[in-house]
């Protein structure tokens, strides 16, 4: 069945210009980009999208680097679009991800009390719709 997935181009993606070559990842793969917009998340967006990471160590600095300027936040649409995204995107430390993924071909690790790594991608069918009412409420 076509599923839907939530995705975020962190604010290092937009900051390095790199929205169109991963958004060109995701429609090449022939997922459908179905929402997309870009701005800088409020404290309540992101207390809502991050709220199971709340109380550990890099919260603080997580909230700080996803506010401190824009981020895109897209819909795509597909069969197994929620996997084949987390697949796409590559694991979550960008010194470890394998080529050929956005984050490793595109991210790097910087002395930084949070990892910077381009992309979320939500990771099941529920956190997808609980993080596309968080970025786009009311979207159908
Ligand atoms: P993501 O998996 O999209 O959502 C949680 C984010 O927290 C993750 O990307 C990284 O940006 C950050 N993160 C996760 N684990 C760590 C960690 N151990 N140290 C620093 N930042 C982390």
């Amino acid at each position: 069945t076509t599923q839907r997935t939530l995705i975020l181009l962190k604010p290092d993606a937009v900051q390095r210009s790199l929205r169109g070559e991963i958004l060109r990842r995701i429609e090449a793969k022939g997922y459908e980009i179905t929402a997309l917009a870009q701005r800088t998340a409020t404290a309540e967006e992101l207390a809502a999208h991050y709220a199971e990471h709340e109380g550990k160590p890099f919260y603080a600095p997580l909230v700080e680097y996803m506010g401190s300027a824009p981020l895109v936040a897209v819909v795509a649409e597909g069969e197994g679009v929620i996997e084949g995204f987390r697949s796409l995107a590559g694991s979550t430390n960008p010194t470890s991800a394998a080529p050929g993924t956005i984050r490793g071909d595109l991210g790097r690790e910087w002395d930084l009390p949070v990892i910077q790594n381009l992309v979320h991608g939500s990771d099941s069918p529920e956190s997808a719709a609980r993080e596309i009412e968080i970025w786009f409420p009311g979207l159908a």
